[in-house]
């Protein structure tokens, strides 16, 4: 009989979760008024809000971390975490800023301006956030296909390509640079192919712009290629890793994901023009260049957390978790984004609470019942978190509407996932019997679903 192929790691440290009654948790939903975001940690049994600065560092990573040097400038972390990113990337310019956000800022600061267009795959939120707040525009060139949860394609997260040579037929001299987010987080953690960013690369040459990558995620875009894409199967992910980028021109990163730091980022750039441009920011935003908002023992841990995490075991044991919990939700005929994502799985809510009409926010409501019935926390991914449109100021109800399980990295075991597959499936069970979703009563004016009030619509 061929063994199972069991996690790649073996646990060192623990840390107790409690669970709650319903009672307790509906007296919580009331004080957090129906927003997830405004949880204590404590009132949560199971966390899946996000898997940013969620993941468990190896013990190689500890032990690094006691060799963090703090000098203000030239520390020896530094250099480091550079010749690591160097070696993984080809890129030999870093800036290290204190998260993926952070690196937007700094670089966007040089390279983004009034009336430019940005155009991309999905821009996640905050690199959205970035563009539109320096009033340009985040053109999202994503392939139809992502708008459809059901269909079964390798690489949903892909850019069309049409679309973008339109948008640089269309916009050439606004455009600063094209951005694609490997794994598209926002289409459901679809990964981008190889043949993609190819495609990307010569369209960018061809119109004379470079190409960012959102890298947040790269590692898992990595082995989707390996385990999708024809003629990668037997490369490392150490080399897939180094063709995806002698593909691009620069990096931001968020490494709270497959870095598996609590906190950090970078920017990372073959182009020194780019890297005197952003040095001008990062000093200001951040702090010196040889730290940009990062310890010297975070540094440690994130070069040792890079150079773990781009090997195939680590990645192996990680995706098929998220698709041990897909295959239970396949059992029960629960719809998700299909096929299941690298670090998350998105649960299509318009497909389940179809009596909640949408002015009441059905993914919302289904991210409430999911933790009254067992205390697990997802987030919405959907209309709420879409925001009103900046003219009409009208809800946008044009995407789609999901409920997002992200699962941390090494820290939950397949039990986990097997109470919320059950937790969901109760929820599924009495779908029909849902037929009020929430209402809500005060909002901030931009990304409101962090500190939006709901009520129960009645
Ligand atoms: N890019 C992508 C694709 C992301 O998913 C995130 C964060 C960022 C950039 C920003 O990085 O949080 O370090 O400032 N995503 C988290 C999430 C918050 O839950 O998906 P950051």
């Amino acid at each position: 009989m061929e063994l199972p192929i069991a996690e790649s790691w073996k646990i060192k440290m623990v840390e107790p979760i409690r669970k709650s009654t319903r009672e307790e948790r509906e007296e919580w939903l009331k004080e957090a008024h129906y927003n997830v975001f405004q949880l204590k940690s404590e009132q949560v049994y199971i966390d899946c809000i996000t898997d940013s600065g969620t993941g468990s560092m190896s013990d190689r990573q500890w032990a690094a971390m006691m060799m963090g040097d703090e000098s203000y400038a030239g520390a020896r972390s530094f250099f480091r975490l550079k010749d690591t990113i160097t070696g993984l990337t080809g890129f030999e310019y870093v800036i290290p800023t204190h998260q993926g956000r952070a690196a937007e800022n700094v670089l966007f600061s040089h390279l983004v301006k009034a009336g430019d267009i940005v155009p991309g795959n999905s821009h996640f939120d905050t690199t959205k956030g970035h563009i539109e707040s320096r009033k340009a525009t985040a053109l999202d060139c994503t392939v139809d296909e992502a708008r459809d949860t059901q269909l079964e394609l390798p690489f949903k997260g892909n850019v069309d390509l049409g679309k973008l040579e339109a948008a640089l037929k269309e916009h050439g001299d606004r455009i600063p640079f094209i951005i694609v987010t490997i794994t598209n987080n926002t289409a459901g953690g679809q990964p981008v192919s190889m043949e993609n960013l190819r495609g990307v690369r010569a369209l960018a040459d061809k119109y004379g712009k470079r190409v960012v990558l959102d890298s947040a995620r790269f590692a898992e875009n990595a082995y989707f290629i390996k385990t999708r894409e024809a003629g990668y199967a037997d490369m490392t992910i150490k080399q897939i890793t180094r063709e995806i980028f002698d593909l691009a021109d620069a990096m931001t990163m968020s490494a709270k994901k497959d870095g598996i730091v609590n906190m950090g980022g970078f920017i990372a750039t073959r182009h020194e023009d780019w890297y005197e441009g952003a040095k001008r920011f990062c000093i200001p935003f951040e702090g010196y260049l040889t730290y940009g908002g990062m310890n010297g023992r975070d540094m440690e841990a994130l070069a040792v957390g890079l150079d773990e995490n781009t090997e195939f075991d680590n990645l192996d044991t990680r995706i098929r978790q998220v698709q041990y919990l897909a295959a239970r939700l396949d059992e029960f005929g629960i719809p998700y984004q299909r096929p299941a994502g690298g670090h998350a799985i998105f649960v299509d809510a318009s497909k389940v609470l179809t009596h909640v009409p949408k002015e009441e926010f059905p993914a919302q409501t289904l991210t409430v019942e999911l933790y009254r019935e067992a205390g697990i926390r997802g987030c919405e991914i959907g209309y709420i978190l879409a925001d009103r449109d900046p003219v009409t100021r009208e809800n946008r109800f044009g995407g789609l509407d999901l409920l997002r399980l992200a699962i941390p990295r090494r820290v939950y075991t397949n039990n986990h996932m097997d109470v919320i597959a059950v937790a969901l499936k109760n929820v599924f069970d009495r779908r029909e019997s849902i037929t009020r979703g929430v209402r809500i009563f005060w909002e901030a004016e931009l990304m409101r679903h962090f500190t939006v009030k709901l009520e129960p619509a009645k």
